[in-house]
Order: structure tokens, then C-alpha cells, then sequence
């Protein structure tokens, strides 16, 4: 099966109006009243994750959509690049475990911070709650879509995404925080700035006395 109908597929079954149509038609022909009772049970089962359903649906048709569009490098091997577990979402790396190595409370609570490289937005949405704001932008597009589907879900209102680059981002505004995780240069050779250029440019957005927060580029090592 090729991976654009695998997506298909899996946005399909997880249609939940479709699963819940699905169950309701199953109950009302049972005459069996142990049996429709059972299927009632599962519907309201479906009904309490119906949210989670929708999105996970919403997102599958938008990760169809890069697989057939969006010819760069993803970073997921197979995955996100980020995980969310606040959605149910598996990831290259765990977002909870980079977050729970940083002291944030200390540089962001009540703070305005940049995430350059924002990917889905999974780790920005972690942070957000500790925030006065957190504004986030990647070049790929979709994964912002992804972004902005998560931050509805969660009413995360003090998140902003947008789909572009960091060579064209020019904002008057500086931020306390700006984060730059793992996207210095990249693999996907998106990258067009030198590293000095990219360096003076992140000074450029930290207000006076704000800081940098900084991850170099995380390593596989084979052993
Ligand atoms: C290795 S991932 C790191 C993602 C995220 N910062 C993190 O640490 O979880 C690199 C990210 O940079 C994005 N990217 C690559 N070139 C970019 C550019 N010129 N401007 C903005 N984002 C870019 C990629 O789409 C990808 O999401």
C-alpha cells in the first residue's frame, strides 16, 4: 500500500461522525438488548474522545497533504520530530524530557519568547502555559498547520504560529526570550544563512537583558 493511501486510510477510519454513525446503525438494528446496550456503551466512549478524534483526524489529512506536497527533509523519521503528549502524539524526540532538563520557570515565566524553528509547535505549546506569549514560525508550512490544529485543541491564546523562514523574518519587535533549538543550520538544506548571520540575527530579537536560549543540534550515535 503506498504511504498516500495508508493516510487515506487511517483519516478515514478515524472520521469520528463516521465511527459514531457506524455504531449508532450497529445499535439501532440490534435487537438483542445486551448487545445494543454494549454498543451504546462504546458510542459513549467515542463521544467523551470525539475532540481528540477530530483533531487527530484533522491532522492525519494535513500530514497526507506534505506527503503528496512538501519534498524537504520532515525530521520525524517516521514520526514528528517533536512529540505532544498533551495530544497523544508520539515523537523523534520527547518534548517532556528536553523541557524537564531546563530550569524554565526561571526564564519564561511571564515572559515573551521567539521559538525560531517552531516545527509542529509541541514544544512551544508545552511552554506556553508559563508564558505571557509565545510566537513561533517554521518553513514548513504544514507543520504549522499541525501547530495551529494543537493550539486550537488546546486553547493555548497566548501561541501565535506562522508559516515562513528565518532569513525573511523582520520584525520591529524584540522578545525576552528567543528560542533556537536544534535549527542553526539543517539537514533539509533550507538553511541559506551563514551562522554568523544567523547568530546576529537572534541577537537582533532579544530584548536588553532578554536571553538566547540555545540547543545545538541533537546527535544520533551508533555503538
Ligand atoms: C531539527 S528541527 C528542530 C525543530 C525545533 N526547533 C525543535 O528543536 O524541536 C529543524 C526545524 O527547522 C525548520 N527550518 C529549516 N530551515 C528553516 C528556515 N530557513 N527558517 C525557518 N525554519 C526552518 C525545519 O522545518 C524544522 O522544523
Amino acid at each position: 500500500m503506498s504511504s498516500k493511501s495508508y493516510f487515506s486510510l487511517l483519516y478515514e477510519t478515524f472520521n469520528p461522525l463516521k465511527a459514531c454513525g457506524v455504531f449508532l446503525q450497529d445499535s439501532s438494528k440490534s435487537k438483542d438488548k445486551a448487545k445494543k446496550q454494549a454498543i451504546l456503551n462504546r458510542l459513549k466512549d467515542y463521544f467523551r474522545i470525539r475532540k481528540q478524534l477530530s483533531l487527530h483526524y484533522e491532522i492525519a489529512k494535513i500530514l497526507e497533504a506534505q506527503l503528496r506536497e512538501y519534498t524537504s527533509y520532515d525530521y520525524g523519521e517516521g514520526y514528528f520530530y517533536q512529540s505532544c503528549r498533551l495530544i497523544h502524539i508520539t515523537g523523534f524526540r520527547n518534548t517532556e524530557a528536553r523541557i524537564a532538563g531546563m530550569q524554565w520557570e526561571k526564564y519564561i515565566a511571564g515572559k515573551t519568547v521567539l521559538d525560531i524553528g517552531t516545527n509542529a509547535g509541541f514544544l512551544a505549546l508545552e511552554i506556553a502555559p508559563l508564558c505571557k506569549k509565545i510566537e513561533g514560525f517554521d518553513i514548513n508550512p504544514y507543520l504549522i498547520q499541525v501547530a495551529n490544529c494543537a493550539k486550537s485543541f488546546l486553547k493555548r491564546d497566548n501561541a501565535k504560529f506562522w508559516a515562513g523562514t528565518f532569513e525573511e523574518f523582520n520584525y520591529e519587535q524584540s522578545y525576552d526570550v528567543v528560542l533556537s533549538f536544534a535549527n542553526h543550520s539543517t539537514y533539509d538544506h533550507n538553511t541559506k544563512q551563514s551562522i554568523d548571520d544567523y547568530f546576529q540575527k537572534c541577537h537582533r530579537y532579544v530584548s536588553d537583558g532578554g536571553y538566547l536560549l540555545f540547543e545545538s543540534h541533537f546527535i544520533v550515535t551508533f555503538t
